[in-house]
């Protein structure tokens, strides 16, 4: 079994705590994506699984296994860094093939495991040449070869693609996805890159301050972002926010905007949580720019007046800006949508699509 599970785990570098308390669990077989700004404790984290970095406190396990004291070299992980790491003096082959005869496996068997490795990377027309001489995208390939040939059961890779240029990191990122479903290693990918985890991981993991955020699929973290950190790091252009106060008015929650008018009515579920909890007063209601709809007219669902101040036009899309009161606002529009600048708008949408979130801690209520 290649689940890992961490527990308590905690890293200090003197007065720095790079990992406060990280407890997650990915599944064998899981490709899970570790996301968040630089700084949060990603590659900490991976230095900690792999053994390289010994935590301060917590557990890890592979599987039943705890794996505290087990050095790296003997815990089964293949880690792959941001800045490759290769023999430049030595061929692709025998870059790859390093591993293997270090632990003696029949000539024969290397061979064919380097041809295997090659072909899943398209390194095949390469072997023979010297690493040193391959360009800086072939030279990732190539440390990744010389990780994958070893067939560990747990996958770690940290920023792999980071200083490669974007088609090859594009290519990539389906190929690595692939190589994923036909190995079934159980592959976390460290990246701060929020399109890079949602277009590979089953599952994504997002950090900010050596603290877990949220742990779920790319689909949970997009539609149902457990905090503001969350909903506003995935996406792009960034969830849109308002501060705005609770009213109840014959029964029916409304979120006011605090500097402005706009208007929001929500449901009795969310309305009564916010009771319970007295934090009626400090609310963030959170909604997503592509659910937004500027027009001259209000286009059903519930409508804010606004104006609009700035048109981005990006050709598959246009970013339209717009003032909402004392509030800037994007809407994700189509292409052909130019309103004119200065234009009053009305701003409208399903008021299902609406967030909201406690201004102080920052947690949604739903
Ligand atoms: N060896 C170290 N000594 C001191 N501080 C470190 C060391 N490694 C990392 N840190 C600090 O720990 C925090 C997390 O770093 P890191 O895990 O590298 O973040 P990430 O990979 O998410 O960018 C940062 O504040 C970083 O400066
Ligand atoms: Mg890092």
């Amino acid at each position: 079994m290649s689940s890992i599970r961490l527990d308590n785990l905690r890293k200090e570098f003197k007065e720095v705590v790079a990992v406060t308390s990280l407890t997650l669990e990915f599944a064998d077989g899981e490709f899970a994506a570790l996301l968040g700004p630089s700084g949060c404790g990603k590659s900490t984290t991976m230095n900690m699984i792999s053994g390289l970095e010994q935590q301060t406190s917590g557990d890890i396990y592979f599987g039943d296994k705890l794996v505290n004291d087990i050095p790296p070299g003997e815990r089964g992980v293949g880690f792959v860094f941001q800045n490759y790491a290769i023999f430049t003096h030595m061929s692709v082959a025998d870059n790859i093939s390093f591993g293997l005869k270090v632990h003696k496996v029949a000539p024969e068997a290397i061979r064919q495991k380097v041809n295997e490795v090659a072909e899943l990377l398209q390194l095949q027309k390469m072997l023979n040449q010297n690493a040193g001489r391959l360009s800086i995208n072939d030279m990732q390939k190539v440390a990744i070869g010389r990780s994958m040939v070893m067939e560990p059961r747990i996958f770690l890779l940290d920023e792999p693609f980071s200083n490669l240029d974007a088609s090859f990191r594009f290519y990539m990122r389906g190929e690595l996805k692939r190589i994923q479903r036909e190995t079934k290693q159980t592959m976390i990918y460290v990246t701060h890159d929020q399109v890079e985890a949602m277009s590979m991981a089953d599952r994504i993991a997002v950090m900010d301050f050596g603290n877990l955020q949220q742990f779920g699929t790319p689909d949970q973290i997009y539609n149902q972002p457990a905090n503001t950190f969350v909903a506003n790091f995935i996406g792009s252009p960034s969830m849109n926010f308002v501060d705005c106060a609770l009213r109840e008015e014959d029964g029916q929650g409304y979120l006011i905007q605090k500097g402005g008018e706009a208007k929001t009515p929500i449901d009795d579920k969310r309305m009564r949580l916010i009771q319970q909890k007295n934090v009626g007063d400090d609310l963030i209601l959170g909604i997503r720019p592509e659910y937004l709809s500027a027009r001259d007219q209000p286009n059903g669902g519930v409508a804010w007046s606004g104006e609009t101040y700035f048109v981005e036009p990006l050709g598959s899309k246009t970013i339209i800006h717009v003032h909402v009161g004392e509030d800037a606002l994007q809407i994700v529009a189509p292409a052909d949508d130019r309103p004119d600048i200065g234009a009053g708008q009305w701003i409208s949408f399903d008021p299902d699509y609406v967030h909201v979130f406690e201004t102080g801690s920052g947690e949604v209520i739903r």
